[in-house]
């Protein structure tokens, strides 16, 4: 039988949305570090990974070699390893990736087993301009099921993460391919707009979400200066409730006391991470204001959210909301009352309350 390698959604960093090329050896061991010393890795963040521009020339045998940013790939992998954390790497099925570095075309297995070899741990396989050779439904399973193989064939535990932008109906076969989680959507930015319109639309098919295969709306942004604090909030409360893979993509060396709570508060985690691996749904909306439910093993997490750009008050009852449960936690303040009757809930613009009721 398949080891599950990602029961639940995962978690770690990656260099893209704030680095893009402009990574070394060193950047990733000193991010690896500041890992460890802010508490992110206790916090469950244990992939460090590093996305397209690490990649050299093919020597004579075939063989892909890191380029001279990075000197040796096996001793960082260790140099990672060491620390407790994994390593990721990125690849992509044509002979160029996106960022017009060597992908594994003609060399998937190959490339696969020097990943092995490494010491990766994770793999992000980026279709981008794959997409001359891979560009129907049938091609683009295959290449991403060829991966899937070469992966499972050196005997590593390797994560699997398909990138395709939400296309090829990815969720209803990423599994099938060996996949743990695949991309409901095209890039993030930093912005709120951009940000919302995929938390709260293009997060993929609910029912395709759960132990072993998740939805990935893609990585956080949070730290990384484009957003306000409130907005910052929505992001990681809606990724929290479609339990999506929590994948850092800030600068991690540098935080605010601010950046660092809304990233590690544990009882938010605790929602992404819940084993039964639901993913939230709206309930209801109502102009600007969404409220968003997901069962939880223990309860239900509730997130109140206003889309709009003035200050807006929710108010209901948790029966209408098919809730039952005598306490509600505030899980952004860590106030606890009792459930009551109904709620009102203050929501700042962009902003969000995220609860648990139970
Ligand atoms: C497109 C992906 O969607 C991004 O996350 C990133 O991996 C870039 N490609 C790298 O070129």
């Amino acid at each position: 039988a398949q080891k599950s390698l990602a029961p639940r959604p995962p978690m770690g960093w990656s260099s893209w949305n704030k680095f893009a090329t402009n990574i070394d050896d060193t950047t990733i061991r000193q991010i690896a570090d500041a890992m460890v010393s802010s508490g992110l890795r206790d916090a469950g963040y244990i992939y460090v990974n590093i996305d397209d521009g690490w990649q050299g020339e093919r020597d004579a045998a075939g063989v892909l070699h890191p380029n001279a940013h990075f000197p040796d790939m096996k001793d960082l992998a260790d140099y990672v390893h060491a620390r407790g954390l994994k390593l990721g790497l990125y690849s992509g099925p044509g002979p160029k990736t996106c960022a017009g570095y060597e992908g594994a075309y003609g060399h998937v297995a190959q490339d696969a087993r020097t990943f092995a070899e490494w010491g990766v741990d994770y793999l992000k396989y980026d279709l981008c301009s794959g997409e001359a050779f891979y560009n129907t439904a049938e091609t683009v399973y295959a290449t991403y099921q060829q991966m899937g193989e070469a992966l499972k064939a050196p005997g590593r535990d390797i994560v699997y993460s398909l990138c395709q932008y939400g296309r090829f109906d990815v969720g209803s076969w990423g599994r099938d391919v060996g996949g743990h989680l695949w991309r409901t959507t095209g890039d993030i930015e930093d912005t709120y707009a951009k940000m919302s319109s995929i938390g709260f639309d293009k997060n993929g098919v609910p029912n395709h979400t759960g132990p072993n295969g998740w939805n990935d709306p893609d990585m956080l942004e949070v730290g990384n200066g484009g957003m306000t604090h409130d907005e910052y909030r929505t992001h990681m409360s809606l990724w929290a409730l479609l339990a999506a893979p929590l994948i850092l993509g800030n600068d991690v060396r540098d935080m605010t006391p601010e950046t660092v709570a809304l990233l590690t508060n544990s009882e938010v985690i605790a929602v992404d991470q819940d084993p039964l691996g639901a993913q939230g749904l709206p309930v209801k909306k109502d102009g600007a204001a969404e409220i968003w439910v997901k069962p939880l093993s223990n309860g239900k997490a509730v997130g109140l959210f206003n889309r709009g750009e003035t200050p807006l008050t929710i108010t209901g009852t948790w029966t209408e909301l098919c809730i039952s449960g005598a306490s509600v936690r505030d899980l952004w303040t860590g106030t606890e009352t009792s459930a009551g009757d109904g709620f009102s809930y203050v929501i700042p613009p962009h902003g969000a309350v995220l609860v648990k009721v139970k």
